[in-house]
């Protein structure tokens, strides 16, 4: 496995792998590797000749300062697991060898960049597009790897491949969960150890959502998960939105879409730390 700080260097070995006809998965990744993010990567490693993994905390997508600051960050823990895992090339540029003047681009593809994580965090997938699209630009990868767990972001991402024209196919990796049922996340590390005994509350209120749902309206399944997630002692619901699960609209009645998805964003602990889950209604 070869590590890459240099875009130029990256690119004059992918370079040499086109002239020899290799197909080029890129995993795009902030680093703090998990389970996660090791079945993107295998998924890679099953579909393409050569798998990048880009671990980048990218500035431009946190709005919030703190949150930046303490985004976890291990970049010789990730490559060991990566090299476990048979990854090719790591590329791990620093902020200003990916922003060598300010990205003064703006991407909206209303509803899915505005409804959601798009309202609670502005400017938030803006950032993850101008980062994405450079890794597009950087590495042409044939298919890049994305986890089901941030549904949303899936949404965005496919958006504006299709609004640049860019030829990648977007390859969607389901969620991976603890035993416990606790969704991956790099931010589950900065959980206390109470906070991560609490923290499967989540989607164990989520599965009790999808029962209740059968003889429940939206609204009341709604209402039911946010008063069972608030009731318990350190877990506050940011929200809960009932979706299509491609446009991202809200439904209001059950048989307004074949495909509907519940997403949540709670605040764990009193640091807190900020958890997104999900779970399909109808599929
Ligand atoms: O999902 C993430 O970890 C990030 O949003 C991504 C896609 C690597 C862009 O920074």
């Amino acid at each position: 496995m070869q590590v890459f700080h240099k875009i130029a260097d990256l690119q004059n070995r992918l370079f040499d792998d086109r002239k020899k006809s290799k197909s080029v998965g890129l995993v795009p990744t902030m680093g703090a590797l998990h389970d996660g993010h090791a079945s993107l990567v295998k998924k890679s490693i099953e579909d393409n000749d050569i798998t990048v993994v880009s671990v980048f905390v990218n500035p431009t997508q946190f709005n919030d300062p703190k949150d930046l600051s303490s985004y976890p960050r291990d970049l010789d823990a990730d490559c060991k697991l990566l090299e476990t895992i048979g990854a090719d090339y790591v590329f791990a540029p620093s902020v200003e060898e990916m922003y060598p003047t300010p990205d003064n681009r703006h991407f909206e593809f209303p509803p899915v960049t505005t409804v959601m994580e798009g309202a609670h965090r502005p400017g938030h997938f803006n950032g993850v597009c101008q980062v994405v699209s450079r890794l597009f630009y950087i590495v042409r990868p044939d298919r890049a790897y994305f986890g089901e767990k941030d549904w949303q972001q899936i949404a965005v991402v496919k958006a504006m491949v299709k609004s640049l024209c860019l030829n990648v196919k977007i390859v969607e990796c389901p969620i991976v969960r603890e035993s416990d049922g606790l969704a991956r996340s790099s931010r589950n590390v900065l959980l206390s150890d109470d906070e991560r005994k609490t923290a499967p509350n989540i989607f164990k209120a989520l599965k009790e959502g999808v029962e209740y749902s059968k003889t429940h309206s939206v609204k009341e399944t709604h209402d039911y998960v946010v008063n069972k997630i608030n009731a318990i002692d350190g877990l506050d619901v940011e929200y809960f939105e009932i979706v299509d699960g491609d446009s991202l609209q809200d439904v209001e009645n059950w048989n307004d879409s074949d495909y509907i998805v519940g997403c949540i964003t709670v605040y764990c602990g009193k640091k807190p730390v900020r958890l997104i889950d999900h779970i399909k209604f109808k599929s």
